[in-house]
């Protein structure tokens, strides 16, 4: 039993339970009126207080430290926290005192084991390295890593110190400097982890180590975790001494920089960090490491992926309608138009988020093809242990297919991927209406007007646009699109489902190219145009992907297709007239049958093993083979400019809802630089009157189609930024 005396002066901790039996003290991390633990200064406090006490009690002789989350057990530290930090310094400080609590931890005189189940990252994973004892639960939902890079960071709490010594520096860099997290059973084999037991019995087990360390039956040494970790002899002689260890970090600095052209300094400063421990020890690298965070927690970079970070979970509470008394209709079962690339998708993330799914298609052929497209994806996440063969039998099992009408009168949602031709469409909308009039008919069009699909309807208020990206498994955005018609019930549901199937999730005004294509042709035409002026293509793409998207427009235009890009810019350039003409010499390329990566013929060949750009399609373009040079600067301010003014003008039309919406969708549909926050952030970072500014210099000299936008009229004349 707890002695009285620690009894009282532990008065109920607030972020604890606290059980004690049999000696062990087990610590459960319960976070009051939050969904999942994160580490904040009152918990940390009282943790330290808890730790104080039962030291000194002899009732206890080890402790467990565990998540009283179903959920998990600790996320990371409470990102807001880094938004009141006024200076580097104060910054610092608190990544100091997160160390003072861990290192208090790690020198406590009594074995603590942790218990670890769900997310455990960033600082919650740096709390359990200070534990004595690791133990995780092997459950594909149990992860671990240090993730702080994705939000421009590094680890503060001593991360950078501990992991490394754990489980060697190559299997550390590999984790802290992509941010990547590892499952139970891979943090088993690295070391990072001592047992991986199953979920049921976590606890019960985690107990047991606890009394046998200390009673000494279990040794409190870490184990030669290398032996793991580190995959042969040459790398572990790299690690043992200081020359071999520059020639890795040289290496890693090598790797981060081509990966992140100099774009996200947090990896970087992690090795630097890690470097430092090894060269000057433990106590001096953990200085560093407070030091470096410090820095980076108030630069730009951090800024704005951190902004990204909390305008993402805003749309995750948020309805999608401006109505609070709005509410979701509650969607039973979800029935997908169209077993092809982008209906196999959608009917995979909606059975993965547990709804029931029927499947339409025109013949048994491309029914069954549809079900096995879904199947593969599945497969795969067993492939790759993200979920066990029972999970994938109950996802699949929630999945049917048929080429009628039957069992469509019950779906209370339906999505439909059919081809893009607005008479199939519309008599989709009919034909399912004649069979269910009160469901919501959802498209997935990629360019075809929402309003024109719903002139079919009976019920224009049940129509709208969910507008995904492919491949729909992977990529993280959902577009809504709503007419002027459209319910809130009905938004408000698709929002619903979107986030159930894991998306993040923009409501959009329905117009030409909605919000993310829209925006992405005249970044596009731009390409073209200075194509058709004398750039070459290298130049091009280079240009853009030092700007930091993940390609450039013309690699881009052969993946998705010259045929669609095609085809898009003649439907935006109908909508909006002369600014939004693709260069004429672009359908020549087409009508040249060159069709982008699908037929290996676009502006690159795809026949030896690496891409190279096919020199003869300059044939087929103003001034031939003889390119001209154009300065990455240029390239960048011409085709950049145009999809942010773009952006500037559907919010100013009220397409957009939010400028953090606009942000949003570039960054997460388009790949739009991260780092630079999204078309709005980037617009305010440059400033709207500099903005507005270098859109008159280039209207000037390239005309029309660079007229800015006049909500940047207006807030370039004042100065004012888009978001306050
Ligand atoms: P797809 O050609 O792979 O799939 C279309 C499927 O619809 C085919 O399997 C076809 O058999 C089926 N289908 C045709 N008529 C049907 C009918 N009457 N009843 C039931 N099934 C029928 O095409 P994909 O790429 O999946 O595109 C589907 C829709 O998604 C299009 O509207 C497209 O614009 C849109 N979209 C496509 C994206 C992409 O990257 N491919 C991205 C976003 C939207």
């Amino acid at each position: 039993m707890m002695s009285a005396e620690a009894v009282a002066s532990m008065q109920a901790p607030r972020h604890f339970r606290v059980e004690i039996a049999d000696g062990v003290a087990t610590l459960l991390v319960d976070d009051p009126g939050e969904k999942v633990n994160t580490i904040h200064p009152a918990l940390m406090e009282e943790f330290v207080a808890l730790v104080d006490r039962l030291e000194k009690d002899d009732a206890v002789r080890a402790i467990v430290l565990a998540s009283g989350k179903a959920d998990g057990f600790v996320a990371g530290a409470r990102i807001e926290l880094m938004q009141t930090v006024k200076d580097a310094a104060s910054a610092q400080r608190l990544a100091r005192d997160g160390q003072a609590v861990f290192d208090r931890l790690e020198r406590l005189r009594k074995p603590v084991v942790v218990a670890i189940h769900g997310a455990c990252l960033g600082g919650g994973l740096e709390w359990a390295l200070a534990c004595h004892y690791r133990i995780a639960a092997d459950h594909p939902r149990t992860s671990l890593g240090l993730v702080e890079v994705q939000i421009g960071l590094i680890p503060g709490g001593g991360g950078t110190q501990r992991l490394p010594r754990l489980v060697g520096i190559q299997a550390a860099l590999d984790l802290i400097l992509a941010g990547k997290t590892v499952k139970a059973r891979k943090a088993l084999k690295l070391g990072l982890v001592d047992e991986a037991v199953p979920p049921a019995i976590l606890l019960d087990v985690a107990r047991d180590r606890a009394r046998a360390l200390a009673s000494g039956k279990l040794r409190r040494e870490r184990r030669p975790a290398r032996k793991g970790a580190v995959e042969s002899v040459t790398r572990l002689a790299l690690e043992e001494n200081a020359l071999g260890r520059q020639v890795l970090f040289r290496q890693a600095r090598r790797t981060v920089l081509a990966k992140t052209k100099g774009h996200y300094p947090a990896p970087l400063r992690a090795i630097d960090a890690i470097e430092h421990g090894y060269q000057k020890g433990f106590a001096k690298g953990l200085e560093k490491e407070a030091e470096l965070f410090g820095q980076l927690a108030v630069s730009d970079v951090a800024r704005r992926l951190m902004e990204i970070f909390f305008a993402t979970t805003a749309l995750k509470k948020d309805s999608g309608v401006d109505d609070p008394a709005v509410k979701p209709r509650k969607v039973e079962r979800v029935g997908v138009l169209g077993g092809g690339l982008m209906g196999s998708g959608i009917a995979y993330v909606t059975v993965n988020a547990g709804l029931p799914v029927r499947i339409r298609e025109r013949d048994d052929a491309a029914a069954a093809k549809g079900l096995s497209a879904v199947g593969s994806i599945l497969d795969d996440r067993v492939k790759k242990r993200s979920i066990d063969r029972l999970e994938r039998l109950e996802k699949l099992r929630l999945l049917t297919a048929t080429t009628d009408w039957s069992g469509f009168a019950e779906v209370d949602l339906l999505i439909e991927a059919v081809f893009e031709d607005l008479a199939l469409k519309q008599e989709m909308v009919r034909a399912f209406e004649a069979v269910n009039p009160r469901g919501i008919f959802a498209s997935n069009t990629s360019s075809i007007p929402i309003t024109k699909i719903a002139e079919a309807s009976a019920h224009p208020e049940t129509v709208l646009g969910m507008h995904y990206f492919s491949p729909v498994n992977k990529m993280p955005l959902l577009e809504v699109i709503v007419t002027g018609k459209t319910s809130p019930e009905a938004t408000a549901t698709a929002v619903a489902i979107g986030k159930k199937q894991g998306k993040t999730v923009i409501v959009v005004r329905d117009g030409p190219g909605f919000y993310t294509s829209r925006i992405l042709a005249p970044y596009m035409n731009e390409a073209a145009q200075l194509l058709v002026e004398g750039a070459s293509i290298e130049d091009l793409d280079h240009a853009l992907v030092e700007f930091g998207f993940p390609v450039g427009p013309i690699t881009l235009l052969d993946e998705v297709g010259i045929d669609v890009g095609d085809k898009v810019g003649k439907i935006l350039h109908g909508a909006f007239g002369a600014r939004m003409a693709p260069p004429a010499s672009l359908h020549d390329v087409v009508a040249a049958g060159r069709l982008g990566r699908k037929n290996r013929k676009g502006f690159y060949t795809y026949d030896g093993k690496e891409k190279r750009v096919d020199e003869t399609v300059y044939d087929l373009l103003p001034g031939g083979r003889s390119r001209k040079r154009f300065a990455p600067e240029d390239i960048q301010e011409r085709v950049v400019l145009q999809m942010v003014n773009e952006a500037i003008l559907c919010l100013g039309e009220g397409i957009l809802r939010s400028a953090r919406d606009g942000d949003v969708g570039a960054v997460f549909g388009l790949g739009f630089p991260p780092f630079r926050g999204g078309p709005f952030r980037w617009a305010d970072a440059v400033g709207t009157r500099k903005l507005l500014d270098k859109l008159e210099t280039l209207r000037t000299r390239h005309g029309e189609r660079f007229a800015p936008a006049p909500l940047l009229v207006e807030r370039g004349a004042a100065g004012t930024p888009f978001h306050r």
